[in-house]
């Protein structure tokens, strides 16, 4: 995700603003960007890539003040006079690649506002085009920009009264820092489902996105609440609701070190991704309904929506949990969209013969947008014809560029090793997709709004889940010694029998295997004794007795079970020696609401077992050779 840095007080603001940038490397960006307020006006530089080269470009400017900003190389310089007001920020591409004009800070057409923002404005395009028509100059993609210009238009000499009235224009979710050429001695920042946080220190203030920007400073700090508004000056600082009344904050005292406020306060990434999900889903999904039309806008489709009416095949590739994510979308898109499709490793599909025509449409899914094979299979695919799409994260990545179109997945940056918010992303992609497909065929405006609204139901059923952590963390300490597991699921969640078992393995270094409960008969029961536990994932959805009998079947030879089933299934408890249970849902959104709390119990048992979750051992977060 990005990261906001402001800076308003005795000091000069550039360095800290870039100290501060430099705090949160960790969250991951492609870009870098600041705006320091000078008496001369405003002073603003960008960088792709990381923030050495923000600092390189910065030291390279020519000056427009009396004196450089940054020592230059060789020879130390004064930093310029009385620019102690600015903000910052490191951008994480969503809208728009990673280049110097979508990078923050943006600006008005006059270069007197400027403001860093995380978030996403849903009515960016219809603002801008209203914009662009009453003669505002746009040079970025981004969907930021048109709040500069808002403000712009509606500007009435007072900053703060001025960005009220905009902000209830807005749509989506923000986190802002804002400031203006002409207004002395203020610094503004706003929050809506992003977070911003302002560090108290001794005649300063240091404003950021996430507390370990400012714990360097200060560990006074007052979180803003979704709809208000900080003005803030060298002094002192005020804080309006969203009708402008004034309000009274508490001042909270950080607990963490440097390198726990990096985490968020929690101990790995991996842990702090996992919890991130309720936000994360909720980013992948919106303002891509059309709810009561029971369709999804996926504007990332539109140029190629007439090649997707003509599709009557689908291949979907990916590599390790990208490639589950598809198994989960075969059974999707077959049973909604009544498309044939099929799933690959993208490093076989490279190599194998596949029959492929122009109505055949290859699906790439990767969080990276980097992995060599499933970059090889959409070449691949390109070279044969086909319409190649993607699904990916990160924005501007090669992936991205290769594929004819795609939708990005917004889960933000994901660092720990294993893949959590992202994978569930992928999920909640491809429902959106079987919609897509689906309304154009077979699908029923009734089912395609019975979809919408169980996936806007999503987010707060997994907060439900993740409440379940020190339950599973029980579960673990009775069971992190065994060597061996199997994870059995059918239908939709025989996908996430194997996600169970590859985050397992892949953090815990314990063996465990995915199997197609159906498939135990047929050899793999062989291996379980009270040695061998498995994890038996059996929602209350259309094959739930036959997931018991393959329960029983294993309770029968001996093995211990613990069982993931949906809320109200009393009855499994006789049968399991352990029960965790689900909230209800479509039977198709059931992967992503079990995926949780195996990501739960893997992260458990590597704890357990003294992994180093974050960063487990051969592996590599992104595999960009064959
Ligand atoms: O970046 P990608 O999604 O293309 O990566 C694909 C796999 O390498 C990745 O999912 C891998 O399996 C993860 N470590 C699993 O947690």
């Amino acid at each position: 995700m990005c990261g906001i840095v402001g800076y308003i007080g005795k000091n000069q603001a550039l360095p800290i603003l870039l100290d501060g940038l430099k705090r949160l490397e960790y969250r991951g960006y492609d870009s870098a960007g600041v705006a320091v307020k000078t008496a001369d006006g405003v002073f603003s530089a960008k960088a792709i890539g990381k923030i050495v080269e923000l600092e390189k470009k910065i030291g390279e400017i020519k000056s427009p003040f009396p004196c450089p900003l940054v020592p230059r190389s060789g020879r130390r310089a004064p930093l310029l006079k009385r620019a102690n007001t600015g903000i910052a920020h490191t951008r994480w591409a969503t809208h728009g690649a990673p280049t110097e004009a979508n990078a923050h800070p943006q600006t008005d057409c006059q270069g007197k506002i400027w403001l860093a923002h995380n978030g996403i404005i849903e009515n960016y395009q219809e603002l801008k085009t209203r914009l662009a028509a009453k003669g505002h100059k746009f040079i970025s993609e981004t969907d930021t920009e048109v709040i500069a210009h808002l403000l712009e238009d509606l500007y009435d000499g007072n900053l703060t009264a001025t960005l009220i009235k905009v902000l209830k224009i807005l749509k989506g979710t923000y986190g802002l820092a804002v400031l203006h050429r002409d207004e002395p001695n203020k610094l503004l920042a706003a929050k809506r489902g992003s977070p911003l946080v302002i560090g108290l220190a001794d005649g300063e203030f240091i404003i950021a996105s996430d507390a370990a920007a400012i714990i360097r400073h200060t560990k006074q700090v007052i979180y803003l609440n979704d709809g208000e508004i900080a003005e803030i000056s060298d002094r002192d600082f005020k804080i309006f609701d969203a009708d402008n009344n004034q309000v009274d904050k508490n001042v909270d005292q950080i607990e963490w070190d440097q390198a726990a406020a990096e985490k968020g306060g929690w101990p790995h990434f991996m842990l702090k991704e996992i919890f991130e999900q309720p936000e994360s889903i909720a980013n992948s999904l919106r303002g891509r309904f059309m709810a009561e039309a029971g369709r999804v806008k996926l504007g990332g489709l539109e140029g190629v929506a007439e090649r997707i009416r003509q599709t009557n095949k689908i291949i979907i590739v990916g590599c390790g949990t990208a490639r589950l994510a598809g198994l989960v979308g075969e059974y999707m898109m077959e049973e909604y969209a009544g498309v044939p499709t099929e799933v690959d490793y993208a490093h076989e599909f490279r190599y194998r013969k596949a029959v492929l025509d122009e109505q055949t449409a290859l699906i790439a899914i990767s969080q990276s947008g980097e992995t060599a094979d499933t970059l090889a299979a959409v070449q691949e695919a390109k070279e044969k014809g086909c319409l190649t799409l993607g699904v990916v994260n990160v924005v501007g990545s090669s992936i991205a560029r290769e594929t004819d179109a795609g939708v990005y997945s917004h889960s933000g940056p994901e660092i720990a090793v294993a893949s959590t918010k992202a994978f569930t992303s992928q999920i909640a992609i491809l429902v959106l997709f079987t919609v897509m497909f689906g309304r154009q065929r077979q699908m029923s405006l009734a089912t395609g709004q019975r979809i919408i609204n169980e996936l806007i139901a999503l987010p707060d059923k997994i907060r439900q889940v993740l409440a379940l952590n020190d339950e599973i963390k029980r579960v673990a300490e009775k069971y992190y010694k065994f060597k061996n597991f199997a994870f059995l699921g059918r239908k939709y969640n025989h996908p996430i029998a194997f996600e169970g078992a590859i985050k397992l393995k892949e953090i815990s270094y314990v063996h465990a295997e995915g199997f197609a409960s159906g498939e135990m008969k047929h050899g793999p029961i062989a291996l379980i004794d009270e040695n061998f536990p498995s994890l038996v994932i059996a929602p209350l959805d259309s094959v739930y007795e036959k997931n018991y009998s393959s329960l029983q079947e294993i309770k029968a030879r001996g093995g211990k079970v613990i069982a993931i089933t949906t809320a109200g299934n009393g009855k499994i408890k006789a049968a399991a020696d352990e029960v965790i249970y689900i909230p209800k849902t479509l039977e198709m959104l059931t992967p992503i609401l079990v995926t949780v709390p195996l990501q739960l119990f893997a992260y458990q048992m590597a704890i357990l077992n003294g992994r180093d979750v974050d960063k487990p051992r051969n592996l590599a977060k992104s595999v960009t050779v064959e």
